[in-house]
């Protein structure tokens, strides 16, 4: 680690910190005895906290996010140029990186054309359902205006993103929901709802089985994750996504696909659904655009789609009437021009397979030593290792049991993840997505860890 904080300015920032900071996603009552984690500096695929200790992030970033790494000069360079060329204008204007980064992501994603700047993931996915309510009120005197989700996917953290999430427990207490969005079956095989050969075909007919029941004519759009990340890291089962087109088709439903964990290379190609062969209409994206980098959200569209927002110029409510001030930040695109730039130059889509398969491989291989192990799924450096603690029933372990795989693995230098309060019972699978960049050794360290923490939890 470069910065060397002396016991003095490290035990104030603790204080500061304790005093001061609400942090996410953890209950604050230990900290009144145990100091909270400061994260001070991070290099590749390296991280140290103000204690000088020194972690293997298996996780980039906590949450999918760090894709190119950490430390890297040249994205900070670019942003540094671009903020004191121009920092910020609102989006009702364009931009040059703005404007340069929207056609370099197209070029990528054939098919669509527009690029919608947000600040957020969540953020991103509002956009849509706003389109989506919009489409229905131009075009089906506001009737086809409901929003399917899929139990297990996540959307977001905003009310109407969380009316649209299918993990129970992060929305248990924040009710009441925006109406309009309904649930359908999720498509994890390894929970198998549904006894048949052809079980894609299956889980997703039952997609069709809530649009009949619920009125074709009142449904916009379906919303998926191409690979569900906190549900579980759900991998849809063959012939799951050609079946799902099929029905969006037929029933005129539009399709918006949650790219915001696989979105720009994470499971080996630039989007997760790029590997199914499916064509969306909207495809929104965050933590990976510009791995963290700088804050940049964005919502990308077909041309048909952006053409029903420009059909009456006289009428003043024609358009798309919406904007989120951080949009208009210069930040974020110029970030992620050198971040698809670095993917592109360092060649990372085909390390991620590559290295994707050696880390499943690996899994694969703890599995056969540890039982409690009960299935191992994901696509690129996308995987997640479901623990049960009988193979047979599947029954899953205690919640407390894999977070203490995590605690182990963590007091030994390596950072990993767990389903967190997010599926009652089923917070039960191991999460990794290490960066872009990893090597076999970053990989085979990070599996090595985690075969020395489950024999210490489980023997
Ligand atoms: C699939 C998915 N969609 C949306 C979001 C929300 O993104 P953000 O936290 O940037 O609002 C997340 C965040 O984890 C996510 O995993």
């Amino acid at each position: 680690m470069n910065t060397h904080l002396s016991a003095n300015d490290i035990s104030k920032v603790i204080e500061a910190d304790r005093a001061h900071v609400w942090h996410h996603l953890i209950q604050h009552k230990p900290f009144e005895t145990i100091d909270p984690r400061i994260m001070v500096e991070g290099r590749g695929m390296r991280v140290w906290d103000a204690t000088g200790k020194e972690y293997l992030d298996g996780v980039s970033g906590g949450v999918w996010t760090v894709n190119v790494g950490y430390a890297r000069e040249s994205i900070a360079d670019a942003v540094r140029d671009q903020l004191v060329k121009l920092n910020y204008f609102a989006g009702s204007a364009g931009s040059i990186p703005g404007s340069q980064f929207a056609e370099k992501l197209i070029e990528k994603m054939p098919g669509l054309s527009r690029v919608y700047y947000t600040n957020s993931g969540s953020e991103a996915n509002e956009k849509v359902f706003k389109m989506v309510r919009q489409i229905a009120h131009k075009r089906y005197g506001g009737r086809k205006n409901k929003i399917l989700f899929r139990e297990r996917d996540y959307h977001g953290t905003t009310i109407t993103a969380l009316s649209a999430g299918g993990q129970p427990e992060r929305g248990a207490q924040y009710g009441p929901y925006t109406p309009g969005f309904v649930e359908v079956p999720h498509c994890l095989e390894y929970r198998a709802q549904w006894d048949v050969e052809n079980y894609g075909e299956r889980a997703a007919d039952a997609i069709e089985e809530v649009i009949l029941r619920e009125g074709a004519d009142t449904i916009g759009a379906l919303c998926l994750e191409p690979v569900t990340a906190g549900g579980g890291v759900i991998t849809p089962p063959a012939g799951y996504w050609e079946r799902v087109q099929e029905i969006c088709r037929k029933y005129d439903i539009l399709l918006h696909i949650d790219e915001v964990v696989c979105g720009v290379g994470r499971t080996g190609k630039w989007f997760g659904y790029q590997q199914y062969g499916v064509k969306p209409d909207f495809v929104t994206m965050a933590k990976g655009v510009a791995s963290g980098y700088a804050a940049i959200a964005c919502a990308v569209i077909t041309e048909e789609v952006f053409d029903m927002f420009k059909e009456n110029p006289d009428d003043p409510l024609d358009y798309f009437r919406d904007i989120s001030t951080f949009g208009g930040c210069t930040a974020g695109p110029a970030a992620a021009l050198e971040n698809m730039r670095i993917i592109e130059d360092e060649g990372l889509l085909d390390n991620t397979t590559a290295m994707g398969e050696r880390m499943l491989g690996n899994l694969r291989g703890l599995m056969e030593k540890h039982g409690v192990i009960g299935d191992v799924r994901g696509k690129g450096l996308f995987l997640g290792a479901e623990l049960v603690s009988d193979r047979s029933t599947k029954e899953p372990v205690d919640e407390k049991q894999a977070q203490a795989v995590v605690a182990e693995c963590m007091a030994q230098g390596v950072i990993i993840g767990v389903t967190n309060r997010s599926l009652p019972g089923f917070n039960n699978t191991l999460c990794f997505s290490p960066a872009l960049i990893s090597t076999a050794d970053d990989i085979d360290a990070i599996t090595e860890t985690v075969d020395k923490a489950l024999t210490k939890v489980f023997g």
